[in-house]
């Protein structure tokens, strides 16, 4: 019997999608003799059965583009805004999902596209799900394909700003992505050198980072790069959050995915604002943005992509469905989705890249 597979990509583009679409193709169908076919936009495209066909030359020349041939989205299923109403599509994926004779369901995403991948698990699909996001955010799982690319590109903004900062005597704060967890601005942070690291995990003080400015200059170092993930908090900012959570919690009340991106951008902004007025120093802001999610993904993306893509095929061919793909060393592992689902990997405070930041002296203005 020729096994049927259906692939989609969810959620913020990421780059190695395209080498992960590749993997699951080329081995489902030259190793294994599957039929497989891609859904476009993510959920949406599965609920309006908008098909893309993966046969033939379709895969070829993909491994190095950045983005996703098939289209993403950020549309749940059970929440899918169409007709001016805001609609449960579960039945209707379900409908298409065995009109179109699958036999599983590969789903592409990051945290949100495992919780929504669960959903259609306990509506009766064969699921089976990738790790990718720029954010490194997926738990359990050693990583995401898209974040050492987008190490990358943040690490070398940081190290051309390096150069300005220097040159004008200035603080450059640069803003990162990352509105709940701190891998990119960490990692990014400790590679291109940041004086200051400012992630969601660890609430700042902006009277503690200026004083770490401060402090380089009196060393004859008057310039400073800031390096400050999306979801950095200040310790007030922090307090009135979990305060707000616990309210809500009582009420039973759901928080949004995240915020709007103007709203850190504007605290981007008074920040650089508040240090210019602490330090004395002239500061700049520079926000990197969708910048760290495109273009052409890193070998390493490449690499992973193709390994975890390659060991999904396996998996169904083995028959083994509802679970993620995570990577695990040079291995990967399958992971049940609902352990997965609902689950944000954030750093954790004493995490030995915090302990290297620290030791090589830079501040979290904690
Ligand atoms: O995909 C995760 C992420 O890159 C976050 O770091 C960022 O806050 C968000 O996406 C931006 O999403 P969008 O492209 O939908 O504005």
């Amino acid at each position: 019997m020729t096994l049927s597979i259906g692939i989609l990509t969810s959620g913020g583009d990421s780059p190695g999608l395209n080498a992960a679409i590749r993997g699951v193709g080329k081995a489902c169908q030259a190793h294994y003799g599957m039929h497989v076919v891609g859904f476009r936009d993510g959920f949406r495209g599965l609920a309006e059965n908008r098909t893309m066909a993966l046969e033939g030359e379709a895969l070829s020349g993909i491994l190095t583009l950045g983005g996703t041939i098939l289209g993403t989205s950020r549309d749940k299923p059970h929440k899918m805004p169409l007709h001016g109403k805001v609609l449960d599509m579960t039945e209707t994926i379900v409908a298409n999902y065995r009109a179109n004779g699958l036999d599983c369901l590969v789903c592409l995403g990051g945290g949100g596209t495992q919780k929504n991948a669960l959903r259609l698990m306990q509506a009766g699909l064969n699921v089976v799900t990738l790790p990718k996001t720029i954010d490194n955010d997926v738990a359990l799982t050693d990583t995401t394909f898209g974040f050492d690319t987008a190490l990358g590109i943040a690490t070398d903004a940081i190290d051309r700003l390096h150069s300005t900062a220097h040159s004008h005597h200035r603080i450059i704060v640069v803003e990162i992505m990352g509105h709940r967890a701190g891998w990119l601005a960490l990692g990014a942070g400790i590679s291109g050198g940041a004086d200051v690291i400012l992630i969601p995990e660890i609430p700042y003080s902006v009277e503690v980072v200026a004083e770490a400015i401060k402090a380089r200059k009196r060393k004859g170092k008057p310039f400073s790069i800031v390096a400050v993930a999306e979801g950095a908090l200040t310790r007030e900012e922090f307090a009135a959050r979990q305060a707000a959570a616990a309210r809500k919690k009582d009420k039973k009340v759901k928080e949004p995915a995240f915020e709007p991106e103007l709203v850190y951008a504007e605290r981007t902004l008074h920040l650089a604002q508040q240090l210019e007025h602490l330090t004395g120093l002239e500061a700049r802001v520079t926000i990197l943005g969708h910048l760290q999610r495109g273009g052409t993904p890193s070998a390493a993306d490449r690499l992973l992509a193709t390994r975890l893509g390659t060991a999904a095929a396996d998996l169904i061919q083995q028959g083994r469905f509802g679970v993620m793909v995570a990577a695990r060393g040079e291995s990967s592992e399958a992971v049940p989705l609902e352990q997965v689902a609902g689950q944000v990997k954030t750093v954790p405070p004493d995490h030995p890249w915090v302990d290297s930041a620290r030791g090589v002296g830079t501040s979290f203005g904690d």
